[in-house]
């Protein structure tokens, strides 16, 4: 009778341990349904205005920025941790289009099926789960939060240039300390190559270096307030910004062409293969921007024609300029003096065009400016809307009562990047970036697949063609760009899974359990 007893409670706790892990797993798994997103999205009320032509402006607004800028220099000349590509650069630009190309098709397809503004967070939601949906918004953190600080210090480095355009200011401005305009890593790695003791210059207090970078803290107050207050973006500004950014740039690639000495395109890749896959990989960064353009998907007339439109046509015109810019550059100064800060405004000051170099900084800082904004709104955007589904704590949602804003969680956005500024450099940042971006397109381009075998009868204004060969191709070349970058860039892929342990962490210890208390509707 005892013994039945055991068995008896031995088979209950089983039961319930399999019910409890089967009912763990289901939540990992619980979808939202896109109907659902699609009817929130409705309650927007949002007017249908744009038009191919506007969505890829929007799209070059939100794409060129500190990658064609800076990172350019650095995926050219390499880093301490990648080869650079040399003038090869072009083939790694077209090589890094690619693989945007094909997750953008994706973007396309769902953004004109479920045009709410989440983008990938959503996508993921409505396919493979909460559990994914949650590991996509905390990569999106790295794409639009640590490409931020990427970009701010871009931001710093054109500023110092443009500074320099004005030699009567006092020269604490034209050159100011290098512990005022860095992280400590950068300012360490800058004075050791000039072979100076760091403890010389940078100063300390109780023993801890004084060293943070000053206008990128100055401007992200200051972005954290613009957004605060409100801003309606709209198409006639980015119009602005654009029209800016390449005039700029089409003043570089013309004056610059005069610059040009055949002989610096030899060799065309020095270092061969690596360089090539390694500077694709770093350059990916300037193409990121275009998924951006699937947020805007409630506001575009006819999205099934001219989302795809937009979509490819912003990576059409920005892989045309970026190409021309990398001939140009690499032309125009030999791969060892290319300047990794600001390669662009630098090559022309080696030409002697003084002028040009200052007005180039000048649109690039507005170029960047606007590119900060995107980033930081976007953040700020899919932190608010992982604190709508109950994943982050409620005060976080809460809107500005005058201004109509997420402010706490735009003050708490401009804090996280200031302190990123304090320990990440440009290439570690845009480095991160890539991998989460890379991380956000892969499961995109899954989720499609998924889609089409779970809802097939749902209504498709755009398909991506030749499915499922496309959406495969993205994940390919995405993941091979990505796998092929680990075995070099010994800092960003330790980093990477720390940040991907950290978020399946907070969401195992608190998203979880907050979102089944708010099932039950517990507070
Ligand atoms: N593509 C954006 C830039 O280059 C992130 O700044």
């Amino acid at each position: 009778m005892k013994e039945i007893n055991n068995n008896l409670h031995n088979a209950c706790e089983e039961k319930f341990e399999v019910g409890a892990i089967g009912n763990f797993v289901k939540n990992l798994f619980k979808t939202k349904n896109p109907d659902e997103m699609i009817e929130n999205a409705s309650k927007g009320g949002l007017e249908k205005t744009l038009g191919a032509f506007d969505l890829i402006i929007l799209g070059v607004g939100a794409i060129i920025g500190s990658g064609i800028f800076t990172v350019v220099g650095i995926a050219a000349a390499g880093s301490p941790e990648s080869a650079g590509a040399g003038p090869a650069l072009v083939v790694s630009m077209v090589l890094a289009s690619l693989a945007c190309v094909f997750s953008a098709m994706c973007y396309s397809e769902f953004a004109s099926m479920i045009p709410a503004a989440g983008s990938a967070y959503l996508y993921t939601y409505a396919t493979m789960g909460e559990f994914l949906a949650w590991i996509v918004g905390w990569v999106l953190m790295l794409e639009y939060l640590v490409g931020y600080i990427a970009v701010v210090n871009a931001w710093t480095g054109y500023l110092i240039q443009f500074l320099k355009g004005f030699p009567f200011l006092p020269s604490f401005i034209t050159n100011p300390p290098i512990w005022l305009i860095n992280d400590y890593g950068s300012a360490l790695n800058t004075l050791s190559k000039q072979g100076i003791d760091a403890s010389n210059v940078i100063p300390s207090i109780a023993g801890i270096p004084l060293c943070f970078n000053l206008p990128a803290i100055i401007i992200t107050l200051f972005m954290a307030a613009i957004l605060i207050k409100g801003i309606k973006e709209s198409t006639n500004m980015a119009g602005i910004m654009v029209i800016i950014k390449l005039a700029v740039i089409a003043l570089f690639v013309f004056t610059g062409a005069f610059y040009v000495k055949p002989e610096n395109w030899v060799p065309f890749a020095p270092n061969g293969f690596e360089g090539i896959f390694m500077g694709a990989f770093i350059i990916f960064f300037a193409y990121i921007g275009f998924d951006a353009i699937a947020t805007a998907a409630e506001e575009t007339k006819n999205p099934q024609k001219n989302l795809p439109i937009g979509i490819i046509g912003s990576l059409a015109v920005c892989t045309i300029v970026y190409v021309l810019v990398g001939l140009v550059l690499t032309g125009m100064v030999p791969i060892a003096q290319i300047d990794t800060h600001a390669p662009i405004a630098h090559a022309m000051r080696v030409a002697g065009q003084d002028w040009v170099a200052g007005l180039i900084s000048l649109g690039a800082l507005t170029g960047l400016t606007s590119v900060l904004l995107v980033l930081m709104l976007a953040g700020t955007r899919i932190l608010f809307a992982m604190s709508r589904d109950n994943y982050l704590p409620s005060l976080l949602k809460s809107v500005h009562k005058k201004y109509k804003t997420p402010h706490i969680i735009t003050i708490m956005t401009a804090l996280i990047c200031i302190l990123g500024t304090l320990f990440l450099n440009i290439s570690t940042a845009a480095e991160l970036c890539n991998f989460g971006t890379f991380t956000s397109f892969i499961i995109v381009c899954i989720a499609v697949l998924i889609l089409r075998k779970t809802d097939p009868n749902r209504k498709r204004p755009f398909k991506v063609p030749f499915s499922p060969i496309f959406p495969l191709l993205g994940v390919f070349c995405c993941g091979g760009l990505m796998i092929y970058s680990m075995q070099f860039l010994t800092t960003s892929r330790v980093l990477f899974p720390l940040w991907l342990a950290l978020g399946i962490l907070i969401y195992l210890s608190y998203g979880y359990k907050k979102q089944r208390k708010s099932e039950n509707n517990e507070k």
